[in-house]
């Protein structure tokens, strides 16, 4: 009778009455919650209008919300979106409460996301060359914000630390919203953040801006000017953040079937991407959209991330 109820359940999958909440890993307003509350948008309709509501639960460098939904009723009613997290954790967060490739359902990948490097408005340098110069002279003076250990800006300030051979501060935030108050504020330094979250400030002038971590420069109006970090010689510099859609394990096959077709139909909504590209993303339209290739391709994150962090020397209990 159980199995008869739940298939019911699953066939009526998604319920008029009923809402499905999004969790985003990390506070609003930063660049996870814009992807997710872009996405959610977009969602409702190929959904069958049902509500889809963003709920953020943040900490631990995104592992707390990415917990949440991996313990939360495998009915489809609980998804999460997290972003490069997913393959850098199982790395750097050595005791998280869940394992990333057994304990979730790959629902298909949203986007990939350039990042930028950017600094206080009060920053005396005016581009990379003077950064640099800026950051030998302040050796062990100098706060670099991020989302705590395993966050997109976690990952990329490690990198950038180890490429310019200077240990930083690091400052966690519950996300990079909070932490870019800080940054126009002059609280914080500097920041390896994400062009959702980071392209608004830049046009209106807010932070300096000084390079972007993708291998060539971006075609978005206020971050075409910027010069790659491999060009300003890091060499071999590259990270881009990309975010993919989650269910816990168990979630019934069908109901992820109507949840990877509303995601793939949201991928193809002309509004969704129109917004996600003035914002310098660049939304799936490739195979990673389908939970295998999803699922294919986090595994190959993984691989790939964990010697390149143990070569940088950094972990988190
Ligand atoms: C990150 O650094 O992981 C993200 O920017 C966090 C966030 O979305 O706030």
């Amino acid at each position: 009778v159980v199995a008869a109820a739940f298939g019911a359940q699953a066939a009526d999958f998604p319920a008029k009455d009923k809402v499905i909440t999004i969790i985003v890993p990390f506070a609003a307003g930063g660049p996870t919650d814009r992807v997710a509350r872009d996405l959610a948008e977009a969602m409702r309709k190929p959904l069958g209008g049902v509500s889809v509501v963003v709920d953020n639960a943040a900490g631990a460098g995104g592992s707390i919300g990415a917990n949440k939904v991996a313990k939360a009723n495998a009915d489809g009613y609980t998804l999460l979106v997290h972003h490069i997290g997913m393959g850098t954790m199982p790395t750097l967060v050595r005791n998280i409460p869940f394992k990333v490739e057994s304990d979730f359902e790959y629902l298909g990948m949203i986007n990939d996301v350039p990042m930028t490097l950017i600094g206080r408005p009060t920053l005396p340098a005016n581009n990379f060359k003077e950064l640099q110069g800026w950051i030998a002279q302040n050796k062990g003076k100098i706060n670099l914000g991020n989302a705590g250990v395993g966050s997109a800006s976690h990952l990329c300030g490690l990198l950038f630390q180890n490429a310019v051979k200077t240990d930083m501060t690091p400052v966690p935030y519950k996300g990079t919203g909070p932490a870019m108050t800080d940054l126009i504020g002059g609280q914080i330094d500097i920041m390896c953040d994400q062009t959702t979250n980071t392209t608004s400030q830049i046009e209106a002038k807010k932070v300096k801006a000084y390079a972007v971590t993708t291998p060539k420069r971006l075609t978005t109006p206020a971050l075409k000017d910027l010069p790659t970090l491999q060009e300003s010689g890091l060499k071999g510099f590259e990270v881009t953040i990309w975010h993919g859609l989650y269910a816990p394990k168990g979630t019934p096959a069908d109901v992820q079937k109507k949840l990877n077709d509303a995601l793939k139909a949201a991928l193809k909504d002309p509004d969704f991407i129109k917004k996600q590209e003035g914002l310098g993303a660049v939304v799936v339209a490739d195979k990673r959209s389908d939970p295998a290739e999803h699922k294919k391709f986090v595994a190959a994150e993984i691989a790939k991330w964990s010697p390149i962090i143990k070569a940088a020397g950094v972990y988190a209990d």
